[in-house]
């Protein structure tokens, strides 16, 4: 059972995850809710502190300062100490009485900021302290029942606190990376001021979850597809560690995976004792149905369709075996689960490209035993149950495979290509250790033929982009910057082994703009 927690209200900040992940990390379980939970009985047992997201809005439009004026001295009177970032920050300032000027000149990116207190919330930081922000309105002037703890530009609010200790803004995102210490700011925030005093961490919690599907399946039987991914495969072991033989796991084989994957997850599941275990080759049902198809819209169609149809049999055969199914299991994780208040506050939302939605005949409730955690805790999980490694570590793969990797239609001599060039990459990295510190890397194949010459000879072949990505829950994603003489070798190995490709490109750009997947 959790017993301390804090909540991150969602404005629809690009971050809000970030936040909540960081929270985590100093050892405070934080979940996302919609800024209406602070009016909802019972929610805030437990809760010691809150902290405001950012969001795309500006507190100066004059229909928002209103209503959120109003929520906001609700949220001051709580008496629960409460820290607003970015957007946060100007919410809370304007409820707390002070100025908040708009446009002049926005803040975007690397800013210098000046200490002016020796308040312990930025004890983490320099004097003057180089931090991320963006914004354009701004808090100039603080009532006195506030103070200012740091400054930037002229004479800009970049952080206050109130005088009774209870309300903290900060104008930039000490959650990311690009500022400083900037977690020295959430610490003494959640530990200093809110005094959390619980060490949570994901692999301290795997006996409640297994209780948890326990309590949830009963006697009942559990049916699920796997993809070999860890989300999938750590809920997999979670599953059969609480109900044993009443649960039932399905890998369907499209034909669009990488090299040996298929083997590599059969025996993965073998070796982890896992007897309910069904392979399915649907690999010629899949390619087919992608016969002449270009538009990657229509292959994700398919590929969906297809896969239910192949489901939906083997789940047939086993039911005539096994009797009724009662429940599905899903490897949901809590980013696929939270939507931003952006297109819906707090809306539980299921990815379409991850969860496939299945016949009505199935009536099956879905256990979903690891939709509260981000997937490095997932990660953690893997690894404290002994799920092997090159399982836990696998990058995140699309269900539609390499069909959504290759441009035009999908035929078996583009994936041998697309194939063979894919292991040469992730042989090449995994040679040179950067593998496992890459969000994913990944070889698009383009119909776009140039002109090379190998030997004395004209060659009239395929491009090859190379895709390698950092990022933390592939909702943003920055081009990684690996070391030059090993994308070169990789590229060169491409280009000349690879029967087919004679040219390789580098793909330069982040998420926004780019996507991650090219198609
Ligand atoms: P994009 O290309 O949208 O990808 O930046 C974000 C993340 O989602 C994966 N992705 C998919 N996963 N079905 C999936 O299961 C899909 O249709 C799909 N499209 C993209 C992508 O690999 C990345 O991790």
């Amino acid at each position: 059972m959790i017993l301390e927690r804090t909540y991150v209200i969602d404005y629809g900040g690009q971050y809000t995850h970030l936040i909540a992940r960081r929270c985590r990390e100093l050892g405070v379980y934080a979940e996302i809710v919609p800024q209406e939970v602070i009016f909802t009985k019972g929610m805030l047992v437990n809760v010691k502190g809150l902290i405001l997201s950012g969001g795309p809005r500006t507190v100066s439009e004059s229909d928002m300062s209103t209503p959120f004026k109003k929520n906001m001295n609700v949220l001051t009177k709580l008496r629960i100490p409460v820290l607003g970032i970015c957007f946060g920050h100007q919410l809370l300032a304007i409820a707390c009485g002070a100025t908040l000027e708009s446009g002049g000149n926005p803040e975007y990116g690397h800013t210098l900021i000046t200490r002016v207190s020796d308040d312990s919330m930025l004890s983490g930081f320099d004097k003057e302290h180089n931090v991320w922000m963006s914004h354009s309105d701004q808090v100039t002037e603080l009532p006195d029942t506030m103070t200012a703890l740091a400054v930037s530009g002229d004479q800009r609010v970049a952080a206050f606190k109130s005088n009774d200790g209870l309300v903290y803004g900060v104008q930039f995102h000490p959650e990311v990376t690009h500022t400083p210490n900037g977690m020295t700011v959430l610490n003494a925030f959640l530990r200093d001021v809110c005094r959390y005093e619980e060490t949570w961490r994901s692999e301290d919690q795997i006996d409640d979850i297994v209780e948890r599907i326990k309590e949830e399946v009963g006697e009942g039987r559990v049916l699920m597809g796997t993809s070999g991914g860890v989300d999938s495969t750590v809920a997999a072991y979670l599953i059969r560690k609480a109900i044993g033989d009443r649960f039932f796991c399905v890998f369907v084989d499209n034909g669009l995976l990488r090299e040996g994957e298929a083997e590599e997850v059969s025996v993965a599941f073998d070796e982890m004792g896992f007897k309910n275990f069904e392979a399915v080759d649907a690999s010629d049902e899949f390619i087919d149905g992608l016969k002449d198809v270009e538009d990657p819209e229509e292959k994700r169609r398919i590929i969906a369709e297809t896969f239910i149809r192949v489901f939906e049999r083997k789940a047939h055969e086993l039911t005539d075996k096994h009797g009724q199914f009662d429940f599905l299991g899903q490897g949901t994780i809590y980013p696929d689960r939270v939507e931003s208040a952006a297109t819906g506050i707090g809306t539980a939302m299921i990815k379409s490209h991850h969860n496939v939605r299945l016949p009505d005949w199935m009536q099956l409730k879905l256990v979903e035993p690891l939709k509260d955690l981000y997937k490095d805790e997932v990660r953690r999980v893997g690894h404290k149950i002994g799920i092997p490694k090159h399982m836990i570590w696998r990058q995140p793969f699309p269900g539609p495979s390499f069909a959504i990797r290759i441009g035009g239609p999908v035929t078996r001599e583009q994936l041998t290509i697309l194939r063979e060039a894919d292991l040469i990459l992730q042989k090449g990295l995994i040679e040179a250790n950067a593998y496992s510190e890459l969000w994913q890397s990944f070889c698009v194949l383009l119909p776009i033929q140039s002109v090379g010459v190998m030997g004395d000879e004209r060659t009239y072949e395929q491009t090859c982009v190379i895709r390698m990505v950092d990022s933390s829950d592939a909702m943003t994603a920055s081009v990684s910057q690996p070391d030059w003489e090993v994308l070169l070798r990789i590229a060169s190995r491409i280009a000349n082994q690879v029967a087919g490709i004679n040219r390789v490109v580098y793909d330069l750009t982040s998420k926004p703009p780019g996507t991650i997947e090219w198609y």
